[in-house]
């Protein structure tokens, strides 16, 4: 078949072993003039080095604020196939779990009323289907609907949660990531389609401090698996690794707080010093395995540099018992996650994260207005300089 349009320069990125997503493109293309279009613009742009996406741009469906992010092509008559280009984000599962006919299905979908090209997955977890125009989109997303498919966040909402595979393929996983990803997902549902905070707001849940889905970095609210007693320890198993390798400078030296030391054959463990960091879990996963009381810690105010620099998250409840929440529907975790958006849209401005809204107001501040106790785990060191805040009351004054 004739190519609509040359692209030399994409030409080139079909060489080499890694997958060339110019071929990706060409295949939907055999099917879609709209992806046509597409790699012409590409083309265009490596050629300008410039992008030819116009300004911003609107699309939706009915009823929802948010799960599209609109495009309009700076060349339509150039490329009427993506005059208009908008994507939309449909919720991923939890821990992208799909059996191959529902794939097929979405596909069709994507075929019958977008250009045929996705994104497995956007960065924030969501199923994307790039290439819509506006007037597909009521009927695609009904279809996904029928799929069970909703749609996934954007704009100033909380933005679709994402977690690790957790329990479903993981033996570190201390929680069931799927399971509290799925039932936030879902109480939170007017608040992920309807944006009406400062600014986007994004949860992740890991199972273990690995942090798989980089919750720490990537979510303003973490969720990240960890226990409370003490690691267990399989001797004879520890014994087959020693003779498989140096345990003593491989797993014992790089502890970071070496509190692990070696009793005759016997591996000790001072759990009371153990940081949960998961090294050891890491190196000997037949020999060691987390401990019994099981929870996660919630971290908060993680993000991109815009405005005020990047943040990863900082600890905000070292433990949380999500096994004995969740026999109440999170209901303590709901509150809190509440009070927090009251406090951001009480005291917050326009586009500020809840990060540096913290940063701009005190962490003590903060955790008076959502009703928390400061402690000794929410900082790494002590403040050095000597600028402290007294109530007045506590300086004496009359
Ligand atoms: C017109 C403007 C923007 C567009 C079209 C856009 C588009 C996107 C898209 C398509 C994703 C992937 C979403 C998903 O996986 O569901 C994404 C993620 C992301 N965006 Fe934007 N974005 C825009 C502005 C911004 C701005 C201004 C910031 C930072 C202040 C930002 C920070 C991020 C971050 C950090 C992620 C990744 C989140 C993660 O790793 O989970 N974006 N954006
Ligand atoms: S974060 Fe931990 S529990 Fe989750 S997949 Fe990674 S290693 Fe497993
Ligand atoms: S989990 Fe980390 S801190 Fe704890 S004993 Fe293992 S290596 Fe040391």
């Amino acid at each position: 078949m004739g190519k609509k349009h040359e692209t030399p320069l994409l030409d080139e990125l079909k060489k080499g072993k890694w997958i060339s997503f110019v071929r990706e493109m060409e295949r939907a293309a055999e099917k879609s003039e709209r992806t046509e279009d597409l790699l012409g613009q590409v083309e265009e742009s490596y050629r300008d080095k410039i992008t030819h996406w116009k300004h911003g741009g609107m699309a939706g469906v009915r009823g929802y604020g948010a799960g599209m992010v609109g495009r309009f092509s700076e060349f339509p008559e150039k490329y009427p196939g993506v005059k208009e280009c908008h994507s939309i984000r449909l919720n991923q599962t939890s821990g992208f779990f799909y059996n191959s006919d529902v794939l097929r299905k979405l596909a069709d979908i994507a075929d019958q009323h977008a250009g045929g090209l996705f994104n497995f997955h956007g960065s924030t977890g969501d199923i994307q289907i790039l290439g819509l125009t506006q007037a597909d989109a009521e009927d695609l997303f009904q279809k996904s609907a029928e799929l069970g498919f909703d749609l996934g966040g954007s704009g100033s909402d909380l933005r679709t949660p994402s977690c690790c595979v957790g329990p479903a393929r993981c033996e570190f996983a201390n929680y069931d990531t799927l399971q509290i990803c799925y039932d936030l997902t879902h109480a939170f549902q007017d608040e992920l389609h309807r944006p009406s905070f400062n600014y986007k707001f994004k949860m992740k849940f890991s199972g273990c401090a690995n942090d798989c889905v980089a919750a720490a970095s990537r979510s303003d609210l973490a969720f990240i698996g960890t226990w409370q007693d003490n690691i267990k320890i399989n001797q004879g198993e520890v014994k087959n690794y020693v003779k498989k390798f140096n345990v003593q400078k491989y797993v014992l030296d790089k502890c970071p707080t070496k509190c692990m030391w070696f009793e005759g054959e016997n591996l000790v463990i001072d759990d009371s010093n153990c940081v949960k960091c998961m090294h050891c879990i890491n190196e000997m996963p037949k020999a060691l395995k987390s401990g019994d009381q099981k929870g996660l810690s919630i971290l908060i105010g993680a993000k991109a540099p815009l405005v005020t620099g990047p943040r990863m998250g900082m600890m905000l409840i070292p433990f949380y018992d999500v096994h004995e929440d969740s026999k109440n529907d999170y209901e303590w975790l709901k509150g809190l996650i509440s009070n927090m958006w009251e406090f951001w849209d009480e005291y917050g401005v326009s586009r500020e994260r809840i990060g540096e809204l913290i940063a701009r107001v005190g962490l003590v501040t903060f955790l008076e207005g959502i009703g928390l106790e400061p402690t000794i785990d929410m900082v790494r060191e002590p403040r050095s300089n000597p600028f402290i805040k007294f109530e007045d009351e506590e300086a004496g004054a009359e």
